[in-house]
């Protein structure tokens, strides 16, 4: 279909969404995603910057449009804020901000912790020792200091420590510089942080493969703890990297059960669902050269075949069926980009190939999927309030 230049994505989906509508009138619902979740809980989408510094304005105001809430993709890392010792970068970030104000959208801060995307220069200490305990502490409290008190009031709830559970192994949490050099409690420090630079923001800690069932444990294990520590942390971020067919929404619906149950809230931070055919698990850098020539594991380079769009516009409306009907435990859900052709699974684990994880496509037009998600959510309002 050839689209007129004049119709925005923004005005297509309105388009398409009122054409594909029984009636008008009250009972028909909004018509896009925010309003139809709103009663339910925020909807969120990851934003690159140029989707927000006004470069790619059609991809703002259908993220305008459509999403709550912002989660800066890559922006409000640490390398991205903080790339040298006492020379921080505000610009991007910024932008993200301006952005959400401008659009009425919440901004969630996204990564205040993590081992990857932190500079080597924050673990190095002197005469090419690695930082002390004191040095590295005092470097992690001056930066959430920076980033979350410039912010203070402006993003509502921070990714403060992102993937610090291990994959497998005895260990609860991950082998990294911040476990190595600070010791376990880094967590708690970092939230400790946080707290002092907002004490209004939420605070969240955030993970992916919280469905296998080793991780959830452990992950309930430590948040336990830090809870009983007295750790004000108000959410656990569940990032949802899922495929087609992987997790069980029994595990989803386990995951959310297991960390409700601790008192506190769950988001579905990061949601995307890769539909290309895995290659295992060997790590990124073991991929060969003919891996990444191997057309059999990028069969989907001129377009999604019905039969796999149609398995994903499932697969959506089953994962917002388990989130609707745990509305009470979630907070959010977010899509871990706005279009396919911004998608990181584009990349990972073989690089290069053609993803089609979310749900608008490359062209910014709405999916199967999408229409799917949307009446969902309007299904949802119109049913006769809980008691
Ligand atoms: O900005 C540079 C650009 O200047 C350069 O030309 C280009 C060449 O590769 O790289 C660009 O940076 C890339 C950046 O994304 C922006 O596109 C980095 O190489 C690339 O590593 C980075 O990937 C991001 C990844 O985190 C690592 O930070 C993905 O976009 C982002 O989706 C992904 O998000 C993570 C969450 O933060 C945490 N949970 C897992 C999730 C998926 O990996």
């Amino acid at each position: 279909m050839m689209i007129p230049p004049f119709l925005t994505p923004a005005v297509l989906v309105m388009l398409v969404v009122g054409g594909s509508a029984p009636s008008r009138g009250a009972e028909r619902g909004p018509l896009a995603l925010r309003q139809a979740f709103a009663d339910a809980f925020l909807m969120g989408v990851a934003l690159s910057t140029s989707q927000v510094n006004g470069t790619n304005d059609r991809a703002g105001v259908l993220a305008a449009q459509q999403f709550s809430a912002i989660t800066p993709e890559n922006d409000m890392k640490w390398e991205a804020l903080n790339p040298l010792p006492g020379q921080y970068d505000f610009k991007a970030a910024d932008a993200h901000v301006g952005f959400a104000a401008r659009n009425n959208m919440n901004v969630i801060g996204h990564a205040l912790i993590w081992h990857s995307q932190t500079p080597a220069w924050v673990f190095q200490g002197r005469e090419g020792k690695p930082a002390t305990r004191d040095e590295l502490l005092n470097r992690m409290q001056a930066h959430i200091h920076a980033v979350v008190g410039r912010y203070k009031g402006k993003v509502i709830g921070w990714d403060v420590v992102n993937e610090a559970l291990s994959d497998s192994g005895p260990d609860i949490l991950r082998d990294s510089p911040w476990r190595r050099i600070i010791g376990d409690d880094f967590l708690d420090h970092a939230f400790r942080f946080a707290r002092e630079a907002d004490p209004q923001a939420e605070l969240y800690y955030n993970d992916y493969g919280l469905e296998d069932e080793r991780k959830r444990a452990n992950g309930v294990k430590l948040l336990r703890g830090m809870l009983d520590r007295g750790v004000q942390l108000t959410a656990v971020g569940t990032q949802s990297h899922f495929q087609l067919d992987y997790p069980s929404l029994d595990a989803v619906e386990k995951t959310i059960l297991d960390f409700s149950g601790l008192g506190i809230g769950v988001m579905v931070t990061e949601l995307d669902v890769d539909v290309l055919p895995s290659r295992g698990t060997a790590g990124v850098a073991d991929i060969s050269r003919r891996e990444m020539a191997d057309k059999s594991l990028d069969p989907y380079t001129s377009g999604l075949p019905d039969g796999i769009q149609e398995k994903l516009r499932q697969r959506y409306t089953d994962l917002f069926g388990v989130y609707l009907r745990h509305r009470a435990a979630i907070t959010r859900v977010t899509i871990w980009g706005l279009d396919d052709g911004q998608s990181w699974l584009n990349d990972f684990p073989i690089p290069g190939r053609t993803n089609h994880a979310l749900l608008f496509d490359r062209a910014l037009n709405p999916k199967p999927a999408f229409f799917a998600v949307l009446q969902k959510g309007q299904a949802s309002r119109t049913r006769p309030p809980r008691r």
